[in-house]
């Protein structure tokens, strides 16, 4: 293997840990290059459920190495959290975990501006963790650094004049509590923290296989998405370099990962969302409630339209198809394979979100299959109505397909040389 990268291609929890999981063990270093605690990705193993926020999905193998670069925003009290309930699972972070001292920080203040903006006509329906706020106070140049933290007589300045801008109170009580808080995480967060690009450099030169694990997805990216109901990041490939601090060349794959139908939390159009029997089968057949917020996810078929978009703005190489296992049962499917308004089959993706809702969908129908595709390894075991269902996708994105995900463990992939 050389150098690869995990995207999420679509509206975010497409199980991208699950594959990042399974590629895991060729890789040597596994980067988290934008998001925050916003992110939930889960991996099953050996019958453990393990949750990761914020720390890369790699940690489960012993050997690899965990980055968490620029890109990301760092929750203190959560990642702390988080490293203490995974190291309660058995998991060590010793020499393996390297944060970048530029990564933003995410104060309570955050999440007080996170739900005033969600209470009001601006809400989007965010995770409410504090994410875009965060991100707005890094690009205003008025945020907190990892790197502040080691300064603290400039860290009370900082504070001082964010809550000033924000128009938020900040009593000297709570200023002298929030200055103790973060003492106390810096201590705890220090032995992680230095320059991550400088690390990537020399491991890459190593020799070294790098994975870059994204969060989210690219219909969630600041600006390629469906903008306002996107995330405040850069989630698609071209966020890898800025958020890890490497050079565009540092990736050699692109694996882009769709579910075998779609799902969106959080408002903003969905043009084959499924309001109906259908979508309330595969939501309970694929359990999708959120693993940050446990909000019901919308449902609705897989749209070619939106997919063959990402997989064009993130070069991608091969796809990873997931839960797949899900449809199973289900008579009829079916694929989004255009977009009409007005008369006219639109070309591409819209950008303005008015326009996607009121887009029609033309649909390719293609028949269901009954059987229980959990135990199945290989491309040629697969019912034939399977087979057909992934071809469609390929034939429309034009991408060839790699992986099938065909239950939660590492072992129900199924490999598609090609
Ligand atoms: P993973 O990495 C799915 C969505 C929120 C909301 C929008 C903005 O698990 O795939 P934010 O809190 O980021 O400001 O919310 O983005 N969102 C996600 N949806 N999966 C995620 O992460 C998400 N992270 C944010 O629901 O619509
Ligand atoms: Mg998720």
């Amino acid at each position: 293997m050389s150098s690869i990268a995990v995207l999420g291609c679509m509206w975010g929890d497409e199980a991208k840990a699950k594959i990042v999981d399974f590629l895991g063990d060729q890789a040597d270093v596994v980067i988290r290059f934008q998001g925050g605690s916003n992110a939930g990705h889960t991996i099953y193993l050996n019958e453990s459920k393990y949750v990761f926020h914020s720390v890369p999905s790699g940690i489960l193998y012993p050997q690899t190495m965990c980055v968490i670069g620029s890109g990301v925003v760092v929750d203190p009290a959560s990642i702390l959290e988080e490293i203490s309930l995974l190291q309660a699972q058995g998991i060590s972070f010793e020499n393996r975990l390297f944060i970048d001292e530029r990564a933003g920080v995410v104060l309570p203040l955050h999440r007080i501006l996170d739900n005033r903006n969600e209470a009001g006509a601006t809400k989007i329906g965010t995770t409410k963790r504090g994410i875009g706020p965060a991100y707005t106070d890094i690009t205003a140049r008025i945020g907190i650094r990892l790197i502040d933290l080691a300064y603290p007589e400039w860290l009370s300045q900082r504070l001082v004049n964010l809550y000033a801008r924000h128009q938020v109170e900040l009593a000297e009580q709570e200023l002298a509590n929030q200055l103790k808080d973060l003492e106390g995480f810096w201590q705890q967060l220090k032995p992680y923290v230095c320059q991550t690009d400088l690390l990537l450099y020399k491991l890459y030169h190593e020799g070294k296989n790098l994975l870059f694990e994204g969060a989210q997805g690219t219909l969630l990216d600041i600006c390629y998405g469906t903008y306002p109901f996107v995330t405040s990041s850069h989630t698609m490939a071209g966020g890898i370099s800025t958020g890890a601090g490497v050079p565009l060349r540092f990736t050699d794959k692109i694996i882009g990962v769709y579910k075998a139908y779609c799902t969106r939390v959080g408002d903003g159009p969905f043009p084959t969302e499924l309001l109906c029997e259908t979508g309330n089968r595969i939501r309970q057949q694929g359990n999708e409630y959120g693993s940050t917020t446990g909000r019901p996810r919308r449902v609705g078929w897989f749209d070619a339209v939106a997919a063959k978009y990402s997989a064009r703005i993130n070069g991608i190489d091969r796809m990873a198809l997931t839960l797949l296992d899900v449809l199973s049962g289900i008579e009829k499917l079916k694929i989004c394979t255009g977009y009409w308004h007005q008369g006219v089959r639109l070309e591409g993706f819209p950008t303005h979100h008015l326009l996607l809702e009121e887009v029609q969908v033309e649909y390719l129908e293609l028949d269901g299959w009954d059987n229980d595709l959990g135990g199945i390894k290989t491309l040629s075991k697969l019912p034939k109505a399977a087979k057909e269902y992934l071809d469609a996708i390929q034939d429309c994105l034009e991408v060839p397909i790699e992986l099938v995900s065909v239950g939660k463990e590492r072992s129900q992939t199924i490999v598609i040389k090609n």
